[in-house]
């Protein structure tokens, strides 16, 4: 017998009926036809689920229904706002952070969380923060270019 949980997803109220231990990533997808969070490993290993919950990124995969109601949740298709891409956005496509593309909403997800706490992260806490978003097209340092521009400065190759 499913139970309805309240979740709060870019800003707007959702009630759902679903089982208490569904993957959140389950319902943004299925339930609320937000496919910009990806489906990866499903077993909290390559963070292609990320979202942010009470601002913190998290893996959608191995969070339940249960554990994330009551809080707001920010996916990436929250990010733009008035028609303008968010600043990690833009720098995604400035420095051609993407490839396949299959990883980068969780990159962007775990990188705006990232810059909100540090907003001019340095290289090491951008790839001590990052480090568990994999690429599976090995993109890393376009992506970290990507991060070094929305923290502020100048892309450096020969980054970390
Ligand atoms: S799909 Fe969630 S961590 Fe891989
Ligand atoms: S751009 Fe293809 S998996 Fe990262």
């Amino acid at each position: 017998m499913p139970d309805t949980f309240t979740i709060r997803v870019n800003g707007t109220e959702h009630a759902v009926a679903t089982d208490a231990d569904r993957p959140l990533l389950d319902v943004l997808r299925e339930d609320l036809a937000l496919t910009g969070t990806k489906y990866g490993c499903g077993e909290g290993a390559c963070r292609a689920c990320t979202v942010l919950i009470d601002g913190e990124a998290t893996q959608a995969c191995i969070t339940s229904i249960e554990t994330a109601a009551g809080s707001e949740i920010e996916t990436i298709e929250g990010l733009a706002a008035s028609g303008q891409l968010h600043p990690v956005q833009q720098a995604f496509i400035d420095q051609a952070g993407m490839q396949c593309g299959y990883c980068v909403p969780g990159q962007i997800m775990t990188a705006v969380a990232l810059l909100r706490s540090s907003p001019q992260a340095t290289d090491e806490e951008i790839v001590a923060e990052m480090t568990g978003n994999l690429c599976r097209c090995c993109n890393y340092e376009n992506i970290l270019a990507a991060v070094q521009q929305a923290a502020g400065r100048a892309p450096d190759a020969s980054a970390p």
